[in-house]
């Protein structure tokens, strides 16, 4: 049971989270990235008392040092000891922009001022804290205009590691930074920045690179270039860099420099401008050659104007060829949208990446052709795009596309995180809204969707390590132990005992990695590659996991809490392989229960089935098995679970409807069978997979009301159902009902599951009896201990306590030694006997129950 938490900050703000029962106000807040404070997490340091203003909890164990008695009686609760038993208001004591992690803003002066051509400006500025600023090559900071309270976005064209941060900014007349500096900027002025931002960086490859540059995008191609020179990196790598006019050509000099430092690195350039001087006229498309593009094993990078991301997407599909990876980093040149509401003609307007635009300039000439290139060799070559008159400027319409999931448009990245007073340097400066004319995006092929989504999280994740490692205080590294931490319940060895809320507890582990970086568009970029909702997906009926999955997860916070950079990268890189061999796992599990191992085929042609519990477990399994066979499946189930089955069954042209009910009441089991002699006009089978433990415990331990819901559960479902559906067999003077009894009516914890499911029996041989004149088979199967994957629907609260977990195990013991074969049996091997009884072939076959329990026989 989950309860609605209201965490009531010191500033106003109030944020609700969902809590469960068995889950600590902390965790549940962790998980829903809002950090309130936190040390010990072990009511050891009070760090995080809060004020409970209304609802009942357990306030959990800790020591009086933390919560004195007279604090308690107060009022007072330890989030990370507390756990809500009703829906609670919590004052909190820190404002909400403290409860959340935020960019950097740096001082710093200026140290060069270099004019590289007519238009563009080399920028080199320096800080005092130099170390505390980590960025990786190909992200950007927001530039603070002198004098201006506004901000441009530049990206850094220095490696990480230099001690001079240098940007390229290109001129634009009118423009509040060109009016700097062009006009009053001189080197010693002071300067702020904030970032890094950006999620448009080298990943970790050994792949070929291929790095595209239009205009000044070349600044972070040059970070790039810088870092993997520092490296010694080997990599094949090769640059086009095209602008519009030569005015616009800057850094040849450093290109050449860098292509004599890195063996595997070559270039080339050209200018778009038929007047030009330069050896190539024409457009970045009209340069690439088959040899750059590695029958697509090849790693893409591209920083420029929309319709250069436009055109050598296209590039790439003319010429059939699907890059590994394709990052780009696209700014548009054109003005900005038009504000929602009036604005000061003044009013400072977004900047693009690393180019200055001002709202009434008119949009340059951009980087992608209106005629193919003209290379300065003989061999012309393929000729590149010719974009139509008037689709110069493209919008900027698409958003992100990750393994062909859009994602965040621009316009609607929010800020990740609130206002809060400057961490370093001078005044805080709010940024501006610089990411309206600026996209950052990555594409992937589908093929291996499963292993490139890892790939590409683990990508991200070792940017994030190399920004955030040694830079956590312990607040933060509390919050990242306890995300780690709340994986671990929901596995057991190599088994899941929760699927979902393992994807949901990983999600918000790694999801905070991203957070921490202070980085919107990093986190953006890991939500957007959609890990989570693939897991989701693929780990829903998963039974098995990595076992050092959650494992990981500790032993990466233990690396940032002792700053170990290298073990946390390993770690990050394993983890992805156990990532993948899960999932991989999970995918095959899930193609093999599609097609059941043993089927007869046309076994049920022509038969209307109608299937109650089939949302999961045996039901789901029988029903899987019966379409697979040619029967047409009604499937019944208080889950809207069945709809998902039936959408995939129809989806594989077999008949299937779905129909929810409450099968504990006559009305739900009424509904289910007018349901089915709607659609098909009758029902030549039911089979009735309805019920389920739901507390293990002795007998004396049962309060009244428990025995009476596990008999609601297990035997009036049953009961209901064959109500329902006997009028209708005997009407038609054919028919056959297989109920779904069990082998605990001889077995120890479950007295009133038992006694249900021996009513269940006694339904089955009496109603035989009654049925057997009108030509209907009454049957039952009595199953034994059955590997499932974990539920996805509880049947009831998971044991907590030691001697409920004991009482448990009883049951799991017990299961396994009464049956002579001594294991657990499958769904597969329940099915079989349940469809077998439900077939034509069992037509001699009526008031037996049939144990399926491996020698076990109840
Ligand atoms: S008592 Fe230390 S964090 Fe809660």
């Amino acid at each position: 049971m989950s309860h609605q938490v209201a965490l009531s900050f010191e500033d106003g703000v109030t944020r609700f989270v969902t809590c469960a029962e068995d889950q600590t106000v902390a965790d549940a807040s962790y998980r829903a990235r809002i950090n309130i404070p936190l040390d010990c997490r072990d009511g050891a340091c009070g760090t995080c008392k809060a004020l409970c203003e209304s609802g009942e909890y357990d306030g959990g164990t800790y020591i009086d040092d933390a919560l004195a008695p007279d604090e308690a009686a107060q009022g007072y609760v330890l989030p990370c000891s507390m756990k809500p038993r009703s829906d609670l208001v919590l004052q909190i004591a820190s404002t909400s922009a403290v409860a959340k992690t935020r960019a950097a803003t740096y001082s710093g002066t200026l140290t060069r001022l270099d004019r590289l051509s007519p238009t563009t400006i080399a920028l080199g500025v320096e800080i005092a804290d130099r170390d505390e600023l980590a960025f990786l090559p190909g992200q950007y900071v927001n530039l603070a205009v002198p004098g201006t309270g506004e901000t441009r976005s530049y990206s850094f064209s220095n490696a990480p590691d230099d001690k001079e941060l240098t940007f390229l900014v290109k001129l634009t007349p009118g423009g509040l930074m060109s009016d700097y500096l062009t006009g009053a900027a001189a080197v010693g002025d002071e300067v702020r920045l904030t970032g890094p931002q950006g999620s448009f960086f080298l990943r970790e490859s050994s792949r070929p690179v291929l790095l595209l540059a239009g205009g000044t995008g070349l600044a972070p191609i040059l970070s790039i270039l810088r870092r993997l020179r520092d490296e010694g990196s080997d990599r094949p790598l090769h640059l086009v860099y095209g602008v519009s006019t030569d005015d616009d050509l800057v850094e040849l000099d450093t290109l050449e420099q860098l292509a004599a430092q890195l063996p595997s690195f070559s270039w080339d350039h050209c200018v778009s401008d038929p007047d030009s001087t330069a050896p190539n006229k024409g457009y970045v498309t009209g340069l690439l050659r088959p040899e750059h593009l590695h029958d697509g094993d090849v790693a893409v990078y591209l920083c420029g104007p929309p319709p250069m991301v436009e055109a050598v997407r296209k590039h790439f599909a003319d010429e059939g060829v699907t890059p590994t990876g394709f990052y780009y980093e696209k700014f548009a040149l054109s003005a900005p949208a038009a504000p929602a509401e009036p604005t000061p003609p003044a009013a400072p307007q977004p900047a693009s990446t690393d180019t200055e635009v001002e709202a009434e300039r008119p949009p340059e000439p951009v980087a992608e052709p209106a005629v193919p290139v003209e290379r300065a060799a003989t061999d012309a070559g393929p000729t590149s795009l010719v974009l139509p008159e008037g689709d110069r400027l493209l919008p900027v319409a698409e958003a992100r596309r990750v393994t062909g999931q859009d994602t965040f448009p621009a316009r609607e990245v929010a800020p990740l995180v609130a206002p809060a007073p400057a961490t370093r340097g001078a005044a805080q400066e709010e940024d501006a809204p610089t990411s309206s004319c600026y996209e950052i995006g990555e594409d992937h092929p589908s093929v291996h969707e499963s292993d490139a989504l890892f790939e590409a999280r683990q990508a991200l994740e070792l940017g994030a390590v190399e920004l955030t490692i040694g830079r956590l205080d312990s607040r933060r590294l509390a919050g990242y132990r306890l995300l780690a931490e709340s994986t671990l319940p929901y596995v057991e060895g190599d088994r899941f005992t929760d699927a979902a809320a393992y994807t949901e507890s990983n999600a918000a582990f790694h999801d905070y990695l991203f957070t921490l970086t202070g980085n919107e568009h990093l986190l953006q970029a890991y939500q957007a590659l959609g890990v989570k909702g693939h897991m989701d997906q693929v780990l829903r009926h998963a039974t098995w996991c990595h076992p050092r999955c959650p494992q990981d997860h500790l032993d990466i916070v233990a690396a940032f809490e002792a700053g170990d950079r290298e073990t946390a990268r390993r770690l990050v890189v394993e983890h992805a392989e156990r990532s993948k061999a899960t999932t991989r796992r999970a995918m095959a599990d899930a193609q093999a229960r599609l097609r059941p191992p043993h089927i007869s085929p046309g076994r049920f042609d022509g038969l209307v089935v109608l299937v109650t519990g089939a949302a999961q477990g045996i039901g789901e399994a029988t029903a899987r098995r019966v379409s697979a066979e040619g029967g047409a499946v009604v499937l019944a189930d208080r889950s809207d679970l069945v709809h998902d089955l039936a959408g995939e069954l129809t989806g594989v042209g077999r008949e299937a409807l779905a129909t929810t009910a409450d099968l504990e009441t006559w009305a739900g089991a009424e509904a289910v069978v007018e349901a089915a002699l709607a659609r098909f006009g009758r029902i030549d089978v039911a089979v009735h997979t309805v019920g389920g433990t739901i507390w293990a415990k002795p007998f004396q331990h049962y309060p009244p009301e428990q025995v009476q819901a596990e008999i609601n559960r297990s035997l009036f479902p049953t009961l209901w159902s064959c109500r329902a559906v006997v009028p209708h067999m005997a009407e038609r003077g054919s028919g056959t009902i297989v109920n779904v009894s069990s082998v605990a009516t001889r077995g120890l914890n479950r007295v009133p599951y038992a006694a249900a499911k021996g009513g269940v029996n006694a339904v089955t041989t009496a109603l035989a009896m009654e049925m057997a004149p009108y030509g209907v088979r009454v049957v039952a199967t009595a199953p034994g201990g059955t590997e499932a994957p974990a539920r996805r629907i509880p049947r009831g609260p998971a044991p907590e306590s030691a001697e409920e977990k004991a009482w448990y195990q009883t049951i799991v013991d017990q299961t396994v030694d009464s049956s002579l074969l001594g294991r657990y049996g499958t769904l597969d091997e329940q099915a079989a006997a349940i469809t077998f009884l439900a077939s034509p072939e069992a037509s001699y076959i009526t008031g037996t129950v049939l144990p399926v329990a491996g020698g076990d026989l109840g």
